[in-house]
């Protein structure tokens, strides 16, 4: 067997640490209340905790444990992991499609973060002092008309992110470790300061009352309503994308966990603490929506359209707004660094490059193809190329990546992770390294990944060939 050429958390606070700093991120403050936003709401919320419950906890424990046991980058623990168990080396497939979606979703993840860096000096500077909602609209759509200044603030993020992985992602765990409560306690401040503006109880009932039937249908180019899955199909994307499962990095992260760390225990822990985040931030959000006549369905934007109205208004909105961001784009470094780890330890791994070398080439390679996600805010904000098919008449460049990467690519890549993780490992295997004994907590997990979670996640692809109609 290769030997690992990694180094070990300190702890398994440190992998906590690292893992949550992975999964709360833009994800969480940024995507959550968009597509909630735009799937409307409640429904979509449930569907989406159901999610992360029966799917997301299920693959995380397992992508853990192959992390653990393969002890290499993703596309080696994948190719060990299927030898030691007598199967097809083809199983490395996992490890490939991650290195592939780590790509695409760095691209646009620095494009977004980008803005958040942006809105640090926007927020810093008072520019929002007594905006209206009108103005906070204005300033966005200025941001995002101007592709240079979005390479700027692309080009920024991308840099810091290549300088972080190239020291190891051990150099992490400080900024997790105080800059995450902050972040905590300033979205507290905000949904407190949510609760005043008169519509608190209309945002959280908009997050919490399920209504099906806008999670169930769309209206089409005719302003026709139909049904469709497309909703269910994004909760269980966003599962995926929050959680950073079905692409190997919280295997990657894995292989660094010390051996006797509770598998369970840490996952429930992680998981917990990124759908607290996500929540608070809706509850942040929504009534700031509704109290200032904004629509919930605003798009990519709605953060950067509600949140300044708050931080304009509010004393010393300027600080907290500033600060805000600041951990904000914390939160997305943290998690752009594990969407590379991947394919970095792989090239190290691989090729025998030079952390900073690989760090360097996976970096170059994401921020050209961001390009794609920032031209799609501007010049070609009208190039919809498959707006054939009904689900993307109105897709820009940066809608189809995004749906490529989170709805199908991630998973694909659960649904396989589950399937070696419940079919092809032998029993002993898994049941060592999750050490549960065999107890109702370690049949219920191999329950779920052999049966439950790939049924569910197939049931949800297989819809969307059905969503496919022209
Ligand atoms: N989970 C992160 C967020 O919510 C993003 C992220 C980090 C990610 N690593 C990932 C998404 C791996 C998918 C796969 O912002």
């Amino acid at each position: 067997m290769r030997k690992s050429v990694h180094g070990q958390w300190s702890s398994r606070w440190a992998f906590v640490l690292a893992a949550t700093g992975s999964a709360v991120g833009l994800g969480n403050i940024w995507k959550f209340p968009y597509i909630t936003g735009e799937y409307g709401g409640g429904a979509f919320v449930l569907v989406y905790l159901l999610c992360v419950i029966g799917i997301g906890v299920p693959i995380m424990m397992s992508e853990i444990l192959l992390g653990r046991r393969g002890r290499q980058s993703p596309v080696n623990a994948m190719y060990t992991l299927a030898l030691e168990a007598g199967r097809s080396p083809w199983w490395q497939i996992i490890g490939w499609l991650g290195v592939v979606a780590g790509f695409l979703i760095l691209s646009y993840y620095s494009v977004i973060a980008g803005w958040a860096l942006a809105y640090v000096f926007r927020t810093g500077s008072g520019m929002f002092g007594g905006a209206t909602a009108d103005g906070v609209q204005n300033i966005f759509a200025a941001l995002v008309a101007d592709p240079e200044r979005l390479i700027a603030w692309h080009t920024l993020f991308m840099a810091m992110t290549v300088v972080v992985v190239a020291r190891g992602v051990s150099g992490l765990e400080g900024a997790v470790r105080y800059l995450m409560p902050g972040l905590f306690i300033l979205l507290l401040l905000m949904v407190g300061y949510a609760m005043n503006t008169g519509e608190f109880g209309r945002g959280l009932s908009f997050m919490f009352r399920p209504d099906f039937h806008a999670l169930f249908h769309q209206v089409d180019a005719a302003g026709n309503e139909y049904f469709t899955w497309e909703g269910v199909l994004a909760a269980m994307g966003q599962a995926f994308f929050t959680l950073s499962l079905g692409m190997g990095a919280i295997m990657a992260y894995g292989s660094y966990l010390p051996a006797h760390a509770s598998i369970a225990r840490t996952t429930l822990t992680i998981a917990g603490a990124d759908t607290l985040v996500a929540i608070l931030a809706g509850m942040a959000i929504f009534p700031l929506v509704f109290a200032n006549g904004l629509q919930p369905a605003a798009g990519a934007g709605l953060i950067f359209q509600t949140l300044p109205l708050a931080f304009g208004h509010m004393p010393g909105g300027d600080f907290f707004g500033a600060a805000f961001f600041i951990l904000l784009v914390f939160a997305a470094w943290t998690s752009a660094i594990s969407i590379i780890e991947p394919a970095v330890a792989w090239l190290v791994e691989n090729r025998g490059l030079k952390r900073t070398q690989a760090a360097l080439a996976c970096g170059a390679l994401a921020w050209a193809l961001g390009l794609l996600t920032v031209f799609s805010f501007n010049i070609w904000k009208d190039f919809t190329p498959l707006s054939g098919l009904e689900l993307f008449r109105d897709s820009t460049l940066f809608d189809l990546l995004d749906f490529l990467t989170s709805n199908i690519m991630l998973p694909v890549g659960g649904l396989l992770i589950a399937l070696f993780a419940g079919w092809m490992m032998r029993r002993e295997a898994s049941r060592d390294e999750l050490d549960l004994g065999e107890g109702a907590a370690y049949r219920g997990w191999r329950i779920l990944v052999r049966y439950l979670t790939p049924a569910a996640v197939l049931i949800v692809l297989l819809n969307l060939l059905g969503i496919l109609k022209v």
